[in-house]
């Protein structure tokens, strides 16, 4: 059963045509992590329409401002909204189709700001027992921005944190609310392997790296197939090797970089110890030195219980039961807002922006299009879940 007659009822009209207004004009000038300037200007002015004072920039391009609650010493919840955009050139034709040649909204952070102000607006009419801090937050695309917004202290002592992302695999009026792993950590590995060059005729003389690199590569395919518990998803690919510069030289080194993803810190830190270990182990057995160097990305997503009660019974609230949908599969993608949950418990919900009928278009195409209506859904559901942490945190349950 969906919804879609009921769901523009979630939000006052007046609230409806100021926020697509807003996301209209956030798509149509979209702009990169970590640039959006424009953007923080406009988020900033909405939150100010809305008699909001307290507005802090963090860094340059972040936003946070700070709804206040019924009782002002009641503990501190967040709702965040992601707002940079993807080095992508549109092909939507939508009439409010990105104006900048190869930047758009391909994964919906419009939406997801947008969300955040409605939000916002709501809980300005009925506030939640404790304070509400709208995190409006740059560069989820780099996985560098939750990171940026925590370093600068704006959410220190915050109690509980709520995002979304938009998935055009639900409905419009679905929304996802599980407890457990959500999406995939996103870490990278470069691997140098060191060996003496030599004439291609005259291999006795050389450590071949390359040999090495074939060997390397396959043993790397034994971390999920035999360290890791099959009970739980992992990746480990080789995306790029990179050796020699003439077929009779054998050169004195090779190179291969990957990425790692894991759904639960622990498989993730067990991965990534045996990338280091097989590595070496495998190139010492060729006298080739291995140089291993993990870039690490995001963390794994896993909605903790007793957060994730909460923004299910918000989101029950706002949709009804049969409108809270199991995810039904793993996500593999990752999304920068784990490294508030490694520090805040929160929840990270899935907001459903299939239209009736419509085909499932994944994120990060460019003819990607959340819904309109799912801002109407994100808004009300996100300012839920703040109201309702926020009265159960006040009560210490
Ligand atoms: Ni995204």
């Amino acid at each position: 059963m969906t919804m879609s007659a009921g769901i523009t009822e979630l939000v006052p009209e007046a609230l409806r045509t100021r926020i697509v207004a807003l996301r209209r004009e956030l798509h149509q000038q979209p702009e990169l992590a970590f640039n959006e300037l424009k953007t923080a200007r406009s988020l900033e002015a909405a939150l100010r329409e809305l008699g909001i004072d307290d507005i802090r920039r963090v860094g340059e391009t972040g936003v946070v401002g700070r709804v206040p609650g019924r009782n002002r010493s009641a503990p501190v919840v967040a709702v965040r909204g992601d707002i940079d955009a993807l080095p992508i050139q549109e092909a939507t034709g939508l009439p409010f189709a990105s104006a900048i040649p190869n930047v758009m909204h391909a994964c919906g952070h419009d939406v997801h700001a947008s969300w955040a102000v409605g939000a916002a607006a709501l809980l300005v009419s009925e506030p939640a027992e404790g304070d509400v801090l709208v995190v409006l937050q740059p560069a989820e695309e780099v996985g560098k921005g939750a990171l940026a917004i925590l370093e600068s202290g704006a959410l220190d002592g915050v109690a509980a944190i709520f995002g979304g992302h938009v998935d055009r695999r639900f409905d419009v009026g679905q929304v996802v609310a599980d407890d457990g792993p959500l999406a995939a950590s996103a870490d990278m590995f470069e691997i140098e392997l060191v060996g003496v060059g030599a004439h291609a005729a005259r291999p006795h003389e050389a450590r071949d790296p390359i040999v090495a690199l074939a060997a390397v590569v396959s043993a790397l395919q034994t971390i999920v197939a035999r360290r890791l518990n099959p009970a739980t998803p992992g990746v480990v690919t080789i995306g790029m090797v990179q050796a020699g510069s003439a077929p009779n030289v054998i050169p004195d080194r090779a190179r291969l970089s990957g990425t790692v993803r894991a759904v639960e810190p622990q498989s993730r830190a067990l991965m990534l110890s045996e990338v280091e270990r097989v590595t070496k182990a495998v190139a010492a057995g060729f006298g080739v030195e291995a140089k291993v160097v993990i870039d690490k990305g995001t963390p794994p997503i896993v909605n903790p219980p007793r957060a994730t009660k909460w923004a299910r019974e918000a989101a029950i609230e706002v949709l009804g039961e049969s409108n809270v949908v199991p995810l039904g599969f793993l996500n593999l993608a990752g999304e920068d807002f784990a490294h508030y949950m490694e520090r805040i418990p929160g929840c990270f919900l899935r907001i459903g922006a299939r239209e009736a009928g419509g085909p499932v278009i994944p994120a990060h195409s460019p003819v990607f299009y959340p819904a309109e209506e799912s801002l109407f859904v994100g808004a009300a559901v996100l300012a839920e879940c703040a109201r309702v942490a926020s009265r159960e945190l006040a009560v210490g349950r």
